[in-house]
C-alpha cells in the first residue's frame, strides 16, 4: 500500500458510466476519441497517486492527449475490471505490484502491449507473456532501528525471521498490496509448504500494522526492531524531513533471498479500449526516456527500468541488489491470499 489515502471506489462501480461520459464528453469526442493519438483515455490508477499525476500531465503536455485518472488500490481496481469486463471504461491500468496485473490479464481482459514499448524495457522487468509491461520497480528491505540493532545481529534471509529468536521483533502491513507481492515471490521461490511455514510463523513473530509507512514510523519510534517494507518509504522519508526515518537503518538481503525481491510496477492496455492507440502510446511514453525520468528525476523514489535511464542517485543501484530472479507473470495472488487467511493474517 501507499501512505496516500486511498480513494475507495468500489461502490463507485454504478456510477462509472456516467463518470465516463463527462470525462470523455470533455473530451474531442463522446467515445473517448479516435486512433492516433487524439481523444481522451481513461486510466485505472494504484501507482502513488503523485507519481501517475506527473506522467499523465507530462504525456497530455506531449501529445494533447486528455487522461481521467480513477485512482485505488491494486486489488480494488483489479477487482472492479473483472466485474466491469468488456463494458469497463478503462483504457490503461496501473499498479504498485505486478499479482493485480497478471490477475487481469488471465481474465483475458488485455490487449498485446506494443512492441515498440516491449523493446524499451528489459525481459526481466515485464512478464513472458507480453501481455502487459512492467513501468518501475521497488525492492523489498528490512528497516531496523540504529538504536537497538547492530549490522551484524541482522537476519541473512527474509526466512530468518521465522525463527524463534525473532519473535515480537519485526513489524509488517499484511493487508497492502505491497507485502502480499512480497508473499507471492516466497511462494514462487519455494513453493507453498515453505510459503505456508513462514506465514504461520509470522502470525507469532510480526507485529502487524496498517501500511508501510506506520510500520517505519514505529521502528523509528522504538516500538518495534525492525519492519519489512519496501525501499521508497525510507527515501521519500530522508528527501523530506526524516521525522519518520531517523533512526531507521536499511538492510537489503542481497543474495538472490526471497527478501530481495524487487516487485514490478505494472502497466497494461485494456482490449477493451476504445482508443486503443492513445491508451498504447501512453505505456510507450510511461516506459520511453521523459517517463523513465520522472522516476529518475521526481520524487517517488521508486526504480526506473525502461529506455536505459538511470535511477534516482540516492538508491542503492539495482543492479546491486542482487534480487531473486522472478517471472512476474507467475506471480500468483490468488494462492497468496488464501494462504495468508489460512494462517490468520488476513
Ligand atoms: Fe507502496
Amino acid at each position: 500500500m501507499t501512505s496516500r489515502s486511498h480513494l475507495t471506489i468500489g461502490v463507485a462501480i454504478a456510477t462509472a458510466g456516467a463518470l465516463a461520459l463527462t470525462a470523455c464528453g470533455s473530451g474531442s469526442s463522446a467515445d473517448g476519441g479516435s486512433a492516433g493519438g487524439s481523444g481522451s483515455i481513461t486510466v485505472y490508477n494504484a501507482q502513488h497517486e503523485s507519481l501517475t499525476q506527473e506522467w499523465v500531465d507530462a504525456f497530455t503536455k506531449q501529445t494533447g492527449i486528455k487522461v481521467t485518472v480513477r485512482n485505488g488500490s491494486d486489488t480494488e481496481l483489479s477487482n472492479q475490471l473483472m466485474q466491469e469486463g468488456a463494458a469497463s471504461p478503462a483504457d490503461v491500468f496501473l499498479t504498485e505490484n505486478s499479482p493485480a496485473m497478471t490477475q487481469v490479464e488471465n481474465a483475458g481482459l488485455f490487449a498485446d502491449v506494443d512492441n515498440a514499448t516491449l523493446d524499451q524495457v528489459p525481459a526481466e522487468f515485464r512478464p513472458s507473456t507480453g501481455k502487459w509491461t512492467g513501468i518501475a520497480a521497488r525492492s523489498t528491505v528490512l528497516v531496523y532501528d540504529k538504536r537497538k540493532v547492530q549490522p551484524n545481529q541482522l537476519p541473512a534471509s527474509m526466512l530468518d525471521l521465522a525463527k524463534p529468536e525473532w519473535k515480537g521483533r519485526w513489524a509488517a502491513s499484511p493487508s497492502g498490496a505491497d507485502f502480499q507481492a512480497i508473499v507471492s515471490a516466497l511462494l514462487e521461490l519455494k513453493g507453498e509448504a515453505v510459503t505456508k511455514d513462514w506465514l504461520t510463523a509470522m502470525k507469532t513473530n510480526a507485529k502487524v500494522y496498517k501500511g508501510n509507512s506506520t510500520a517505519m514510523k514505529a521502528v523509528n519510534s522504538g516500538e518495534v526492531e525492525t519492519a519489512l517494507i519496501y525501499h521508497y518509504y525510507y527515501y521519500g522519508d530522508q528527501a523530506k524531513t526524516g521525522e519518520n526515518s531517523a533512526n531507521v537503518g536499511t538492510h537489503y538481503f542481497k543474495n538472490e533471498d526471497p527478501g530481495a525481491f524487487v516487485s514490478v510496477s505494472g502497466g497494461g492496455v485494456l482490449k477493451s479500449s476504445k482508443n486503443a492507440a492513445a491508451a498504447q502510446s501512453l505505456l510507450k511514453f510511461i516506459t520511453g526516456k521523459t517517463g523513465q525520468e520522472v522516476l529518475q528525476k521526481g520524487t517517488s523514489f521508486e526504480y526506473a527500468v525502461g529506455s536505459d535511464v538511470p535511477s534516482n542517485a540516492a538508491l542503492v543501484p539495482l543492479k546491486d541488489l542482487q534480487a531473486p530472479k522472478v517471472d512476474p507473470a507467475k506471480l500468483n495472488s490468488a494462492t497468496v491470499t488464501d494462504l495468508m487467511t489460512q494462517a490468520g493474517l488476513l
